[in-house]
């Protein structure tokens, strides 16, 4: 039987390239992002002062937070670029997640919003031990990732997971997994938005100080270990 598995990714894949075909496109599968303004709104009923948006793709949770208190960062220019068109008076940087050039404990919340599914296991911790590093110690991290689709008959949410351009999409356990070296899970709740589950997960960091173990090739992040 003919396999249109691989012509179809491709497709999606160069869709996404173009930031306001993904812009559109996920805003038709998944409702406006009404679930994640909720949640949003629900986990941050006092808007934190300083909040860091990880991998902010084009900046559309922005309006969600005031200007001065919001940076989105994200790895695509295209995505910031969009980003900063979109929204005028928010800052947004091209920045990898996994080597922030930020200060130390020096946001209230960060935000991770459908960005490790994009990372194998070990990029995916490098990036949430750089936000333990950037958070400080009371802070709170809400993330939101995509899981297996869970109906059985919601076919477009399976046909969208198989074309999804990240490749590590999770059980939730997993995620949790991922956390558990710097973060405090304090809930977990699963979400459906439109056609897409994703798992819902607040932390905080755990309060152990880092230490920076020895390692041939430095990296400042990527050899930070809990004491
Ligand atoms: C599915 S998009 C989500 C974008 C945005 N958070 C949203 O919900 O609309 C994943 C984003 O992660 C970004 N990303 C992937 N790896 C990254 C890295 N190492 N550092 C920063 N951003 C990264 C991609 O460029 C992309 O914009």
């Amino acid at each position: 039987m003919l396999n249109l598995t691989a012509p179809l990714r491709y497709g999606t894949h160069r869709l996404a390239d173009v930031p306001w075909m993904f812009d559109g496109l996920r805003w038709m599968l998944e409702g406006g992002f009404r679930q994640h303004r909720q949640l949003l709104a629900r986990h941050f009923s006092t808007p934190p002062a300083r909040v860091l948006d990880c991998g902010c793709g084009t900046g559309i949770f922005a309006p969600c937070f005031s200007q001065p208190s919001y940076l989105g960062i994200d790895l695509s220019p295209a995505y910031i670029a969009r980003a900063r068109a979109r929204y005028a008076g928010y800052r947004f940087q091209e920045m990898d997640a996994s080597r922030m050039q930020l200060a130390s404990q020096s946001f209230d919340a960060v935000i991770v919003s459908g960005v490790l599914h994009h990372m194998d296991r070990s990029l995916a911790q490098q990036v949430l031990s750089e936000i333990q590093r950037v958070l400080r110690p009371e802070g709170t991290l809400l993330m939101w990732e995509d899981v297996p689709t869970r109906g059985r008959i919601n076919w477009l949410g399976h046909l969208v997971h198989q074309l999804d351009v990240g490749d590590h999409i999770r059980p939730a356990g997993e995620y949790l997994s991922l956390l558990a070296p710097c973060f405090q899970v304090e809930s977990v709740e699963p979400m459906l938005s439109g056609c897409m589950d994703y798992v819902a997960i607040k932390a905080r960091p755990h309060s152990q100080p880092l230490v920076h173990a020895p390692t041939s090739q430095y990296h400042p992040t990527a050899s930070l270990v809990i004491a």
